[in-house]
């Protein structure tokens, strides 16, 4: 039987070949472009889909499962997997999956170090005032910065991501002390890693608190008026996860008021829109989503999704189902 797949964009081709060498027709949205959800649907009733690969940006809820009533099975070509509606998939006998790829998380724990060093060393701004033709000789005292040495990293969230920040963390210098609904007793063995019971013990003491949570209800606005206050004033506040983990009106009141330092930021709670506060802010770093684009990366994420699929239409229980437990 010829399994007909849509892929909601063009995704690594490597993910596509794995589809298409097992005879499935596979149909990838001709515009490079994220559908916006009306568009989803549109697609989806063209014609009778056996699976659908998805993206983080398409959310995937009541709406679509009664659109595409032929369609068993999403793929999400991502770790994270909060644009699925997985209790409405669970009740309805739809198979969910994430693409949770070990390449991926180096490539974000790297993207965090990176906002790290970005931030304590000052390379964008100082990169800016190059290119404005304003270095006219060295001076003592301009874009003095921040040693990471010796300071302490602060990790909300210390699953695969947060363990490898941790690692890579620690090989520069850093102490770490992190929180987490259960402990990391191998971590804590390995790098001397200090356990916090809550947010409010461990951000006292972090000169660096990057965030390593799915979004859950439970952890949306984890980062908020109160618990920033909690914060150094010298203290930079790292987001690769997701934008709603953090208040973000919360965070430019804090910039604004010097409650903390800085803040490197890949993730916005209203993303792609991303608040004026932060736009107009020199006290901030944001970069685009990019956390898990290295190359290798995004490639690993597109043949574990075709992976995923593939096994689902060949009767073994895809290695990353989110639901049916
Ligand atoms: C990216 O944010 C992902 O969840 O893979």
């Amino acid at each position: 039987m010829v399994r007909t797949i849509f892929v909601t964009r063009k995704i690594p081709p490597v993910g596509i070949a794995l589809l298409e060498a097992k005879g499935y027709t596979v149909d990838v949205n001709p515009n490079d472009e994220t559908l916006t959800h009306d568009e989803l649907i549109v697609h989806l009733k063209e014609k009778a889909y056996d699976a659908v690969l998805t993206l983080l940006t398409d959310h995937i809820d009541t709406s679509v499962f009664d659109a595409a009533p032929t369609v068993m099975l999403y793929a999400n070509y991502a770790t994270g997997y909060d644009n699925f509606d997985l209790v409405s998939a669970q009740a309805r006998g739809i198979t969910m999956t994430n693409a949770p790829s070990d390449l991926a998380s180096d490539s974000v724990a790297e993207h965090t170090l990176a906002l790290i060093y970005a931030l304590a060393t000052r390379i964008v701004e100082a990169d800016a005032f190059v290119r404005a033709g304003k270095y006219t000789g060295w001076v003592p005292m301009n874009f003095i910065g921040t040693d990471l040495s010796g300071k302490t990293l602060g990790l909300i969230g210390c699953g695969r991501i947060g363990s490898k920040v941790a690692h890579l963390a620690k090989a520069l210098g850093l102490s770490i002390i992190y929180t987490d609904i259960a402990r990391n007793e191998a971590l804590e063995k390995e790098l001397d890693a200090t356990y916090m019971p809550s947010p409010e013990d461990l951000l006292p003491h972090a000169d660096v608190v990057s965030l390593h949570t799915p979004l859950m209800d439970s952890t949306r606005h984890l980062i908020n008026e109160d618990r920033l206050t909690l914060m150094k004033p010298t203290s930079f506040l790292i987001n690769t996860s997701r934008g709603q983990i953090v208040d973000e009106q919360a965070l430019v009141n804090a910039l604004e008021k010097g409650i903390i330092r800085g803040a490197g930021l890949d993730v916005f709670e209203f993303e792609p829109k991303i608040s004026v506060g932060l736009l107009q802010s020199s006290k901030v770093i944001l970069t685009p989503h990019i956390g898990s684009a290295s190359q290798q990366a995004r490639d690993e994420m597109a043949e574990i999704a075709a992976q995923n699929i593939i096994d689902f239409f060949e009767g073994i229980t895809p290695r990353n189902v989110l639901n049916h437990k």
